[in-house]
């Protein structure tokens, strides 16, 4: 095998800044797609002195996978979000005790059945979005990837924690959620500043200092939720927060500590926010824009529900909309919310025809597996019918990873599945989508993707 340092590698790299002067910091993933086309299945890249091997070509990417040879990388940009999280799920080393022990007593609270506890909750918040849209539909275009970030972050902060922000009533923005997407946005760029600290401290002073700033009220909201919830022992809460106050771990009879707690509320209003309401913008734009598919999304739904009545989902229904779980397959497949993930060998192997060291950096790009041409004759086309049962059966296992791979995977799978095609079947059912014109999608990442500027004209039906 050939050492790592053969590797192909952008061009025009240079001593110390290595490839930032052809790095995207704005769309990095994005731009790593565009490298494939040149660099091939596996290629280095550098940023000042941090190397990152980046995998796209399906088979290494399948092998990059194997729990047994390769494991979670946290550098980069985890690294920064352990400044704010710590050892919680999403940034915690796979050895690290509180790992084990928050899997452990969160599990059962993700699975399946478990949704059945929160599709109420759920559907009440959809229906907050609903009579919000309502008032707007005759009134222009609806701001789509905003209002799907109220959305989503409402639900998960309700059932969480039993928080609400009441985003569909307040007139200002949340400034919880505001400050949360700084942070966001100041971790995304972090692997671009320089990686010398006192240098990063004058350059970037001023980010800096908002940061901290952002830092300590999020905190504090957390921590006034918590503290609250400690003082009403007998309090009857059926959240995330009274799960993770109240329950040992199984295996050690250890509970988790208020640090801890706090630092899962904050990973989980995050982890589960951002991305579904991602996933909930990118399907909301290609349904407006492939019509057919919308069509036979409503089909399937008046079904359930005729057209002239008011849907009133109950739990198990969600799990008979076929067609439009695979439309949020399908969405998921061309825009992954989150494009990629970081995987280190466990001890130095070999991926690609390179020797890999232990530790070394590596970086599964979703993003380009999602769209090889493994996929079929036409990979860009929107086609949620890739995912009838027996075409997934036709195409190699390991190349659809949204969620992630291995025991990292993400917890909250279930729920944002559950969430999406409930909140996109009662949209459907009320709404004819109207794309704006000349609206050409433009995709921003900040850790993960989101559609720019998406506005939709809705036509009650
Ligand atoms: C982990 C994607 C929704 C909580 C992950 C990972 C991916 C992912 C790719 C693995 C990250 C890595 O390997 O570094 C998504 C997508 C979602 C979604 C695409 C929506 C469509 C949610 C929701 C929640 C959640 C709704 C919580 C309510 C988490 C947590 C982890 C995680 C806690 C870390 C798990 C661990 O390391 O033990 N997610 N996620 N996610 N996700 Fe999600």
């Amino acid at each position: 095998a050939h050492s790592t340092s053969t590797l192909p590698h952008p061009p025009h790299r240079i001593p110390i800044l290595g490839d930032l002067l052809t790095a995207d910091p704005a769309r990095p993933t994005q731009n790593f797609v565009d490298l494939t086309r040149r660099l091939g299945p596996i290629f280095d890249t550098k940023i000042f002195n941090q190397h990152l091997t980046v995998v796209s070509g399906p088979a290494q990417y399948t092998e990059l996978c194997d729990e047994k040879r390769f494991g979670k990388h946290i550098g980069f940009s985890i690294q920064a979000a352990r400044e704010l999280a710590g050892d919680a799920l999403f940034s915690a080393y796979s050895t690290e005790s509180n790992w084990s022990r928050a899997h452990n007593i969160l599990m059962p609270a993700f699975a399946l059945s478990a949704m059945k506890c929160y599709h109420d909750t759920m559907l009440e918040t959809v229906r907050g979005l609903i009579a919000y849209w309502d008032e707007r539909a005759h009134d222009g275009t609806v701001d789509v990837h905003t209002d799907t970030s109220k959305l989503t972050l409402e639900t998960i902060a309700r059932i969480g924690f039993g928080y609400h922000f009441d985003p569909f009533t307040r007139t200002k923005p949340d400034p919880y959620a505001a400050a949360v997407s700084r942070l966001f946005a100041f971790l995304g760029r972090s692997a671009y500043r320089i990686p010398v600290p006192w240098m990063e401290a004058i350059v970037h002073r001023g980010e800096i200092r908002q940061k901290n700033s952002d830092m300590t009220y999020v905190r504090q909201v957390i921590d006034d939720v918590i503290q609250s919830r400690r003082q009403d022992p007998g309090g009857q809460f059926d959240d995330l927060l009274q799960l993770m106050l109240t329950t040992a771990d199984p295996e050690t009879g250890q509970f988790l500590d208020d640090e801890n707690v706090r630092n899962q509320v904050f990973t989980f209003l995050n982890a589960g926010h951002e991305t579904t309401s991602g996933t909930l913008s990118f399907a909301l734009h290609l349904l407006a824009t492939h019509p057919d598919v919308a069509d036979q999304a409503r089909d399937e739904l008046h079904s359930l529900w005729p057209a002239d009545t008011d849907p009133d989902p109950e739990f198990g229904d969600i799990h008979k909309l076929r067609y439009l779980r695979r439309v949020v397959d399908e969405t998921l497949r061309l825009w992954p919310i989150a494009p990629g993930f970081f995987r280190e060998p466990k001890q130095d192997t070999t991926l690609g025809g390179y020797t890999v060291a232990a530790g070394q950096a590596m970086f599964a790009l979703t993003l380009q597996v999602h769209r090889d041409p493994v996929w079929g004759e036409d990979p860009l086309a929107f086609d949620p019918d890739r995912f009838l049962p027996e075409r997934t059966r036709s195409r190699p296992a390991g190349i659809y990873k949204p969620f992630g791979t291995g025991m990292r995977s993400c917890i909250g799978r279930q729920f944002a599945l559950h969430e999406t095609v409930l909140a996109l079947a009662l949209i459907l059912h009320r709404y004819d989508l109207e794309p704006e014109p000349g609206y050409q999608l433009e995709v921003a990442e900040e850790f993960t993707l989101k559609p720019v500027g998406l506005r939709l004209g809705l036509r009650r039906l």
